[in-house]
C-alpha cells in the first residue's frame, strides 16, 4: 500500500490495494492508518455493495435501522446517497450531512466509522468536508477549554428541534415520518476520549447539539455558538473533491463532516454509504 498524506489537517490517499480483496495484514495496516490520518480514501475502487459491507464489517458492527429512508435494494446497511431522479422521484438522500456533523452522535452508541463510495461524481459540486476535532480541543484557548470541561452536549436527532439546521426541503413533506421517529435525546460529553488513541477531542456539532446539559439555556447557546465557530477554523479542515471509485472512511470519534452539496446540472453524485457503531462516549 502506498499512503500519502491529503493535507496537514487530516486525511490520507491510499492506492496499491483493492479492497474486495484484503487479507488480516491489510486490514492491520489499514487500521494503523486510519487511527493516524482519521479520514482514508482509497482510490480505483470497484465495489458491490456487499463487498463494500465485508470491508466495512472489518472494523466492527454494522449499523443499520430499520425505517432508514433510500436503502440498497434488500440490504438495508447500504444507504444511497444521490441527486438522480427517476421518473419523477429521487432515488436517494439529496443533501445528505448538510450541516457540520458527526455522525449518528444523536445514538446512545454513535458511530465509530463511516464508509462513502463514489460510483459517480459530477463535475462541479459535491465536495465533502472534514474538520479535525483533535486539533480544534488541542488549540482551543484555555479561558473556552475550562468552561468546557465536565460539560455534557444533548444530541438531537429530529431537525424540528434544531433552530441551526432547517428541515431538508425533500424530507419537508413527509417531516413527521423521517424525523419523528422514536429515537431518545443522547447525552455525551463535549469532550471526548478517542476510545482506541485515547487522545481528546471536541464532540460536538451544529447538526445535532441544541444544548448543554445543566446550563441555562442563553448560556448553554453562547457557549455552543463559541465552539461552533472554533471547530471549523480552516486550519482544521480537508475539503475533498470525489472522484469515481474512491471509498472514503473516516473516524467519527475525532471529526466532524459536511457534505458541500450545490452539484452543477447535469451533474450526477450517486454514493452508498455504509457505518459501522462505537461504544458509548466517555
Ligand atoms: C454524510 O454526511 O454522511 C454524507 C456526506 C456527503 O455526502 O458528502
Amino acid at each position: 500500500m502506498i499512503i500519502t498524506p491529503l493535507s496537514e489537517a487530516l486525511g490520507a490517499e491510499v492506492r496499491g490495494i483493492d479492497l474486495r480483496r484484503f487479507g488480516d495484514d491489510d486490514l492491520e495496516e489499514i487500521k494503523a492508518a486510519f487511527l493516524k490520518f482519521q479520514m482514508l480514501c482509497f482510490r480505483d475502487q470497484e465495489l458491490s455493495p456487499r463487498e463494500q459491507l465485508e470491508f466495512s464489517a472489518g472494523f466492527g458492527e454494522i449499523e443499520s435501522r430499520p425505517d432508514r429512508p433510500f436503502t440498497f435494494p434488500g440490504i438495508p446497511e447500504v444507504s444511497i446517497l444521490s441527486n438522480r431522479v427517476h421518473k419523477g422521484q429521487p432515488v436517494g438522500v439529496i443533501n445528505a450531512g448538510d450541516f457540520w456533523h458527526s455522525d449518528l452522535s444523536f445514538g446512545v452508541k454513535p458511530c465509530r466509522a463511516t464508509f462513502l463510495y463514489a460510483l459517480e461524481v459530477a463535475k462541479d459540486g459535491g465536495d465533502t468536508e472534514w474538520s479535525n476535532m483533535y486539533a480544534a480541543l488541542d488549540r482551543l484557548p484555555l479561558s473556552l477549554r475550562s468552561r468546557i470541561e465536565g460539560l455534557h452536549g444533548i444530541h438531537v436527532f429530529d431537525r424540528r428541534r434544531n433552530p441551526r439546521a432547517e428541515v431538508d426541503r425533500q424530507f419537508k413533506k413527509n417531516a413527521e415520518n423521517v424525523y419523528g421517529v422514536s429515537i431518545a435525546d443522547a447525552v455525551h460529553p463535549i469532550v471526548r476520549t478517542h476510545p482506541e488513541t485515547g487522545r481528546k477531542a471536541l464532540y460536538i456539532s451544529p447538526r445535532f447539539v441544541v444544548g448543554i446539559e445543566g446550563l441555562p439555556d442563553d448560556e448553554g447557546q453562547k457557549l455552543l455558538d463559541e465552539l461552533f465557530e472554533f471547530q471549523i477554523k480552516p486550519e482544521f479542515r480537508y475539503r475533498h473533491k470525489w472522484r469515481g471509485g474512491d471509498l472514503v472512511m473516516w473516524d467519527n470519534p475525532c471529526l466532524i463532516h459536511i457534505g458541500r452539496g450545490k452539484i452543477k446540472p447535469p451533474g450526477i453524485r450517486h454514493m452508498h454509504r455504509t457505518m459501522v457503531l462505537g461504544e458509548k462516549p466517555y
